[in-house]
């Protein structure tokens, strides 16, 4: 693992300059918007304390569910242990964001990092989640990217029938209804947003 305060500095050296909220809005511009898609941040101190608190398998799989700019899934490829870290998001302009900051982190902070990144993947794909195959993921997180009860509610049967048994889920805002996740609690944590309450599960 990176020391927390090198990943941040590399974070925000890729982060600073871009406002995801601005990127959104103008991506969900034309974009037949049924779910209300929403957007909102994770601090990079939340997320080491989120990721500290689940504490996935070394080399595994992570995924975040609505990826956004690629905030987490760029924090975790630092701060983390994954061979893949991978977000996948529904909308282009949020995808192409994350593509431009993936071909700087490539350019510029890749190489003086390779010793920990080794051959380490960070990867991001444009496409619906529903369509996307779960079964090699880890670790799932799940910053409210439905407000459509149903959806969500088809994002867990999606999840029950595709995971491995073992995989991590975290979820932000809403908790998962099914009962056959096995509930791991909950904390209250900051984000863009305000304070608000992460829920751990695991399959
Ligand atoms: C609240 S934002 C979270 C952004 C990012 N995960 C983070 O924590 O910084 C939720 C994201 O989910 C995306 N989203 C909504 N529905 C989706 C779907 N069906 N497939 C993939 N992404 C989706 C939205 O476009 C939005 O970027």
């Amino acid at each position: 693992m990176l020391d927390p305060t090198i990943a941040y500095t590399y974070f925000n050296y890729l982060y600073n300059s871009i406002d995801g909220y601005s990127v959104s809005h103008q991506a969900r511009i034309g974009f037949n918007d049924k779910n209300e898609v929403l957007y909102g941040e994770v601090p990079p101190e939340t997320w080491l304390k989120i990721m500290t608190r689940v504490d996935p398998k070394m080399d595994g799989v992570f995924l975040d569910i609505g990826s956004g700019t690629g905030r987490v899934v760029v924090l975790s490829h630092l701060l983390g242990d994954f061979k893949k870290s991978l977000g996948v998001e529904l909308l282009q302009g949020l995808y192409q964001k994350s593509c431009e900051v993936k071909e700087q982190f490539e350019r510029e902070v890749q190489p003086r990092i390779s010793n920990h990144i080794g051959n380490r993947e960070l990867s991001f794909l444009c496409q619906d989640i529903m369509q996307f195959d779960l079964t090699e993921v880890d670790f799932i997180f799940m910053n409210h990217p439905f407000k459509d009860r149903d959806l969500f509610v088809a994002m867990e049967n999606k999840m029950l029938s595709e995971l491995k048994s073992g995989t991590k889920i975290v979820t932000t805002i809403r908790a998962l209804d099914n009962s056959a996740f096995k509930n791991l609690g909950s904390e209250k944590y900051e984000f863009s947003w305000g304070e608000s309450t992460a829920y751990f599960y695991e399959v």
